[in-house]
């Protein structure tokens, strides 16, 4: 299928400028696209087989990216912090200016991370009313009973104005320190940590295996990363739009 779009969008994301910006460019005559002025921001161009050229400038699409990262401990998930090292300075060779992560794991967390600069995506998967399942593995100081899995799958008071949705826990290992695999559907502030301070336990390690129906490559180590392939990003398009 030939995947049209706007030229003001197709501008905008190639940072020619923003999208008011390249309005005006347009509208102005400075942008041609095979060879001849177009004067209409809403104008289709296929930017893969179409040549625009702004301001005498030839341009080059290029497409979103997609990518896992296995994130390390020790990283912050933003595009810049002043002080701290970020998901974003782990990357060598970022084609789009405007990756960032989908989502947020504290500092000390590992896992799967989703960066991409395809905006709509991002949102989709985390929007509160999308209830995406993240599940996690962790170590939690104290014994994890089967008292907890059902509180768990109650919906716990974890000190916000709603209770957490309920969450399915499984126990894997309980002992002094206990293995658990936790799925959630929501994303709050540091919500796999307080749900197990709700039950008088702590989270020592923490690290999330999927989001949605991506699940993190285990045969990247953290901080390594690889691009999502064609059939992750499909499921993932159409898991959203079910
Ligand atoms: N829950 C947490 O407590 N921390 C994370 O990083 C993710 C989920």
């Amino acid at each position: 299928m030939k995947k049209q779009m706007r030229l003001d969008k197709y501008l905008a994301q190639m940072s020619i400028g923003t999208r008011s910006q390249v309005k005006q460019m347009v509208r102005k005559g400075q942008v041609c696209v095979n060879g001849t002025v177009v004067k209409k921001p809403e104008y289709k161009v296929d930017p893969d087989q179409d040549q625009v050229v702004a301001d005498g400038v030839k341009t080059q699409y290029v497409h979103e990216e997609y990518i896992m990262l296995n994130k390390p401990s020790g990283v912050v998930s933003a595009t810049k912090d002043p002080r701290e090292k970020t998901v974003l300075d782990l990357i060598d060779g970022q084609k789009r200016k405007d990756l960032f992560p989908a989502g947020r794991l504290d500092k000390d967390t590992e896992g799967l991370l989703l960066l991409t600069s395809d905006g709509e995506l991002a949102h989709r998967l985390l929007s509160p009313k999308k209830h995406v399942d993240k599940t996690y593995y962790a170590r939690i100081q104290g014994r994890v009973t089967n008292e907890d899995v059902k509180v768990f799958l109650k919906g716990l008071d974890i000190g916000d104005e709603k209770p957490a949705l309920p969450a399915v826990l499984q126990v894997l290992i309980e002992g002094e320190i206990s293995e658990i695999l936790i799925t959630i559907q929501e994303g709050r502030f540091h919500q796999v940590k307080r749900m197990f301070k709700a039950v008088d336990k702590k989270v020592v390690y923490l690290k999330r295996i999927s989001m949605g129906s991506l699940v993190l490559d285990e045969t990247l180590m953290p901080g390594q990363y690889r691009n999502l392939t064609e059939e992750e990003i499909q499921r993932l398009k159409e898991e959203q739009n079910e």
